[in-house]
């Protein structure tokens, strides 16, 4: 039960969440490659906003880790497998919370950390930006620097 708060927070951010402007969409170009972002710009504007904010706080803690910076703007690129708002995203996650059944389109949502996973490696990005994206709700895997990982996990809201 301790996601509760989290999913709580999450769901407010995304309902205030406003689309990139055009500096903030320049600003993702020039740190994803060709194949990334066009799966950067197929999510929902809410997940590229949510993107966003954590690749900014990356940057301002550590300019020059681009591994990181780009770790934390894919990490939730899987999302959009699932096509779900904002309503089948609570409903999917408190299921989960509940350990109920969930439909597959919903579990699709659930699985986003795998599938994005999934996407990252097919382009070849760094294994930190894979490693994030598989397993950013959980710990530190193993050859990862765990303050690095704190940072992201931080900067995702945990
Ligand atoms: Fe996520
Ligand atoms: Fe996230």
């Amino acid at each position: 039960m301790r996601r509760i708060p989290h999913l709580a927070r999450r769901t407010f951010e995304s309902l205030r969440s406003r689309p990139l402007t055009p500096t903030e969409q320049e600003q993702v170009s020039g740190w994803l490659r060709a194949g990334e972002e066009s799966l950067f710009w197929r999510q929902q504007a809410l997940d590229q906003r949510h993107a966003l904010n954590c690749a900014v706080l990356i940057a301002d803690h550590l300019p020059g880790r681009t591994d990181l910076i780009r770790a934390a703007l894919l990490h939730d690129i899987g999302k959009r497998h699932s096509h779900l708002g904002i309503g089948g995203r609570v409903a999917a996650s408190s299921l989960a919370l509940l350990r109920l059944p969930v439909p597959s389109r919903w579990r699709r949502y659930l699985d986003h950390g795998s599938l994005g996973a999934a996407d990252l490696a097919g382009l070849e990005a760094e294994p930190i930006v894979v490693a994030f994206a598989a397993g950013h709700h959980g710990g530190v895997p193993s050859g990862v620097d765990p303050s690095d990982w704190s940072l992201l996990r931080e900067a995702d809201g945990e």
